[in-house]
């Protein structure tokens, strides 16, 4: 199956996919990255490996369905069948939605429905919870709101500080994204 990853930062997911596909454990190919923000580390990390990107500035487009149309557009070029955003920062319109109905998932820091949106770490470290965890969800026109696909947990230590609990939740979602997507595109 060929994948997209959309990202708009570092890429650190993007890349624990792509070593994924690269040592043979995800029978997919990444064709394209598509990055809302020129010049986001994310965007030499996919060149690096020969992976084509489409960077833009939505503010050069009139509308959201404007660049979002162009984006459905490579993707087709590219023979996406699924997306997978990855630190993609902005919510999809009914545009993107419908050309990939069931087929655009996230990966969110959090166990949702807790903690949706910006900084969910920070969040749940200001709530004081002792359980944190990564959450893989389908995509709707809500924030971080659709059907829970995947989950994963982990107790937070007492002495760790918050650097520490990041490192978890990243190492996590490495593991975790790799591998629901290789339940979703092998089925
Ligand atoms: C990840 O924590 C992901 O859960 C969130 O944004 C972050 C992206 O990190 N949606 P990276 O760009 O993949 O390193």
């Amino acid at each position: 199956k060929r994948i997209a990853v959309f990202a708009s930062g570092t890429g650190t997911n993007f890349e624990a996919i792509a070593d994924a596909v690269e040592a043979g454990q995800l029978n997919a190919e990444i064709t394209l990255v598509v990055v809302d923000k020129p010049g986001a580390p994310v965007i030499e990390k996919a060149q690096k490996r020969g992976i084509d990107v489409f960077a833009f500035n939505p503010k050069d487009y009139p509308s959201k369905p404007d660049y979002e149309r162009e984006i459905i557009a490579r993707c087709q070029a590219h023979g996406v069948e699924w997306i997978a955003l990855a630190g993609y920062m902005r919510l999809l319109s009914p545009v993107m939605l419908e050309a990939y109905d069931q087929r655009i998932v996230n990966i969110h820091p959090s166990l949702l429905p807790a903690f949706k949106g910006k900084d969910a770490i920070g969040q749940a470290i200001e709530y004081g919870v002792k359980v944190m965890g990564v959450t893989i969800h389908y995509v709707d026109a809500s924030m971080d709101g659709g059907r829970i696909i995947a989950q994963r947990a982990f107790a937070v230590q007492p002495q760790w500080n918050k650097e520490e609990i990041e490192a978890q939740v990243h190492a996590i979602e490495h593991v975790l994204y790799p591998e629901t997507l290789k339940t979703l595109v092998e089925e």
